[in-house]
C-alpha cells in the first residue's frame, strides 16, 4: 500500500557564516540541525523537522537552485543576489532580509596608490572582482572608465602583485585589508543575507512553504 508522504520543503545554504548564522534562527523556531557540513560529507542535511531539510551548496550556486526549484527556498547574500538577477532574472522572490553576515561592498586600492587623482585625472582603472556587475554599475555611475579583470577569490592579492589597481569585495571587520596594506576608498552598498523563495514553490505549495516563511521573518526579527 502507498504511503501518503507530507510534502518536504528544501532549503539550499552554503557553509560557513550562512550556515553558522542559520542555525540560531531555526533553533529559534523549535528546528534542531542534527547534522553539521563542518563534519559531514553529506550534501543533503535532515533537520528535527521532517519537513524541512537542508541542501549544502556553494554561497553563489544558492539563487540557481532557488530559481530552478531544486530547492524551494535559500539564504543568499545581497551581493551574490545582484549579480544573479543582473544575469539570470526572474522566478525568485526575496521576501525577508535576516539581517546574518553582514557586511558591505567596497572599493579598495594599495596604501600608496592615489585613487582621488587617478579618477580627476580620468585614468582607466582595473578593478578586479567576483562582482562584475556591481562594479561596472559603480563605476558607470562615476563615470570612471575601468577594465574589470573576474577573480573569483582572494581579491586582495590582485594590487600587491600588479594584477589590478583597485578591488572592489566585501569588507566586514577590515582586517583582510589591513593584513594587506589596502584601504578602503569607497564604500559601495550594503550587504547581508535575504531569504530567497522559489515563485512557483510559494504559488503551489503556500501552505507548506508559509509557515517556513513566517518562521523566518520571527526569528530574524532578534537580529534587527
Ligand atoms: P564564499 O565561499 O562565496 O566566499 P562565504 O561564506 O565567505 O562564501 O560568504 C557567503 C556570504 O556571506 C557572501 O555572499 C556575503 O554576503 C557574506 N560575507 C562574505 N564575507 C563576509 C565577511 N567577512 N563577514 C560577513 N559576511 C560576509
Ligand atoms: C571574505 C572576503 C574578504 C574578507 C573580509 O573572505 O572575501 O576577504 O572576508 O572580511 P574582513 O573585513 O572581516 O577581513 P572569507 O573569509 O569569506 O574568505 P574566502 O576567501 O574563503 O571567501
Ligand atoms: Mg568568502
Amino acid at each position: 500500500m502507498n504511503k501518503i508522504t507530507e510534502p518536504v520543503i528544501t532549503l539550499a545554504l552554503s557553509k560557513g557564516r550562512i550556515f553558522d548564522d542559520t542555525v540560531p534562527l531555526l533553533a529559534e523556531v523549535g528546528i534542531q540541525v542534527t547534522e553539521s557540513p563542518d563534519t559531514s560529507r553529506k550534501l543533503i542535511l535532515p533537520t528535527s523537522d521532517p519537513h524541512l531539510r537542508l541542501l549544502v551548496v556553494r554561497a553563489s550556486d544558492v539563487p540557481t537552485y532557488v530559481q530552478y526549484g531544486a530547492a524551494d527556498i535559500g539564504i543568499a547574500g545581497k551581493d551574490v543576489l545582484y549579480e544573479h538577477v543582473k544575469e539570470h532574472p526572474g522566478g525568485l522572490y526575496q521576501p525577508i532580509d535576516l539581517d546574518i553576515a553582514k557586511c558591505h561592498l567596497a572599493v579598495a586600492v594599495r596604501k600608496d596608490f592615489d585613487y582621488e587623482a587617478a579618477v580627476k585625472q580620468g585614468a582607466r582603472l582595473r578593478v578586479a572582482t567576483k562582482y562584475v556587475n556591481v562594479a561596472r554599475e559603480h563605476f558607470a555611475n562615476k563615470g570612471v572608465y575601468v577594465d574589470i579583470i573576474k577573480l573569483y577569490g582572494s581579491m586582495e592579492l590582485a594590487p600587491l602583485v600588479g594584477l589590478a589597481d583597485a578591488i572592489l569585495d566585501v569588507v566586514s571587520t577590515g582586517s583582510t585589508l589591513r593584513a594587506n596594506d589596502l584601504v578602503e576608498v569607497e564604500y559601495v552598498k550594503a550587504v547581508s543575507s535575504r531569504l530567497i523563495v522559489n515563485q512557483a514553490s510559494l504559488k503551489t505549495r503556500t501552505q507548506y512553504l508559509q509557515p517556513f516563511i513566517d518562521a523566518f521573518a520571527k526569528a530574524s526579527q532578534g537580529n534587527k
